[in-house]
């Protein structure tokens, strides 16, 4: 496919407003987030003094993506605590404020616990707080880690599958450091071998109804440089026909104990795709991201949208407010089918990447394997 069609990123600054940050003004402790409603357009913080406004946060997508809800969920059990609310229930709201994502679950669990951890052993409320704090800081800190180790990782693999570099790689919804405490899971690896010269092209479908990739990875491949170009997402089956992806890279929001994994909706599809076209499908996400509690793909719980975000175009800057208010593109009353993610079978998988190795062939036992090794010592211990 010709180069005019592509776009070249210009704009080469890092990013200035990290997606999360805790902040403790005079006023008390505050929860800072970049509004990821607002971009591209604009670049503007959410302050959330307390747990129910972060939830509010997460399901308006202010705040997105399976590693991050984990982040965002320990600093809002930190945060109500902190605050002296009550922290059995602003736990259960934030587990609660999104279902697929399992890391959201795994992050709250992780600060009750060590907030429970520390009254237990006699310590006061505000010394829970702190313990529980701690424990948001370490995920944070765990998930920057495990993204750089992904980041390695599915590097390695692209050049093993793919000998001689150039890569084309189609990539779905959004997985960089908007997602993330680092350079995020799928995006990582495209901006590594985009930083050692390996990265020829980013594909990035725009992901309806919500525009991640048009709105969040257009703007993060931009950021960084890199050569990317977006199209329709109904436009990837032309572009695998004309030969012209090497490898999708995606990432996931659950993966179940068979493999199965629930991604943004979309990423099946270009599953059965690149399978057709004898392609590379990987999924990179962090061990966090692995439930063995959850047996299968039938057993993933897919949140449905409203309705609206299919029958209405929203604007970029507008805040979506759950209330509709965007421009109809389809007649007033249409129903819609809305859910949010899809869930692609183990056997369609190539790989799965995660900071503590390469899955390959995906099977129940490799990932419980893996679990168990990251869980004896590695970055997911103490989950
Ligand atoms: O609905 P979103 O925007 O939270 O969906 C995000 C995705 O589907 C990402 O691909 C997924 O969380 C993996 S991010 C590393």
């Amino acid at each position: 496919m010709a180069d005019q069609y592509a776009q070249s990123g210009e704009d080469k600054r890092p990013a200035e407003i990290p997606a999360i940050r805790w902040e403790e003004p005079p006023e008390g402790p505050v929860l800072v987030l970049l509004d990821q409603t607002r971009l591209p357009a604009e670049e503007v913080e959410l302050v959330c003094t307390d747990a129910s406004a972060l939830v509010e946060a997460i399901r308006s997508l202010a705040v997105r993506g399976a590693p991050l809800l984990g982040i965002a969920g320990a600093y809002g059990v930190a945060l109500a605590a902190a605050r002296g609310f009550d922290v059995d229930d602003a736990a259960n709201a934030l587990a609660g404020a999104r279902p697929t994502a399992v890391n959201l679950s795994v992050g709250v669990r992780r600060a009750r616990a060590a907030y429970r951890a520390e009254l237990a052993e006699g310590g006061d409320p505000a010394q829970g707080a702190r313990a529980a704090l701690a424990a948001a800081r370490q995920l944070h800190r765990e998930d920057a880690e495990a993204s750089v180790r992904m980041a390695g990782h599915g590097l390695a693999l692209l050049d093993e599958l793919l000998p001689g570099g150039g890569h084309r790689v189609l990539t779905h919804c959004n997985t960089g450091a908007l997602v993330s405490g680092g350079e995020g899971t799928a995006f990582a690896v495209a901006l590594a071998a985009h930083r050692v010269g390996r990265l020829r092209r980013l594909w990035v479908d725009e992901t309806r109804p919500l525009l991640q990739g048009a709105r969040l990875t257009a703007y993060e491949a931009a950021r960084n440089g890199m050569a990317y170009t977006l199209l329709t997402d109904n436009a990837a089956g032309s572009l695998f026909a004309a030969g012209e992806v090497d490898a999708v890279l995606i990432g996931a929001d659950r993966i179940a104990a068979d493999g199965s994994v629930a991604n943004k909706v979309g990423s099946y599809p270009l599953a059965v795709l690149a399978r057709y076209h004898h392609v590379p499908f990987i999924v990179v996400a962090p061990v966090t991201t692995v439930d063995l509690e959850t047996p299968d793909g039938a057993s993933i719980e897919v949140e449905q949208r409203p309705g609206f975000e299919v029958t209405e175009a929203m604007a970029a800057q507008a805040p979506v407010t759950g209330a509709g208010g965007g421009i109809p593109v389809a007649p007033l009353g249409t129903q819609a089918y809305n859910p949010a993610f899809d869930v692609t079978p183990p056997e369609l998988v190539t790989a799965i990447v995660t900071e503590e190795g390469v899955v390959s062939p995906v099977t129940a036992d490799a990932l419980a394997e893996l679990c168990g090794r990251a869980r004896r010592g590695g970055a997911g211990a103490a989950l």
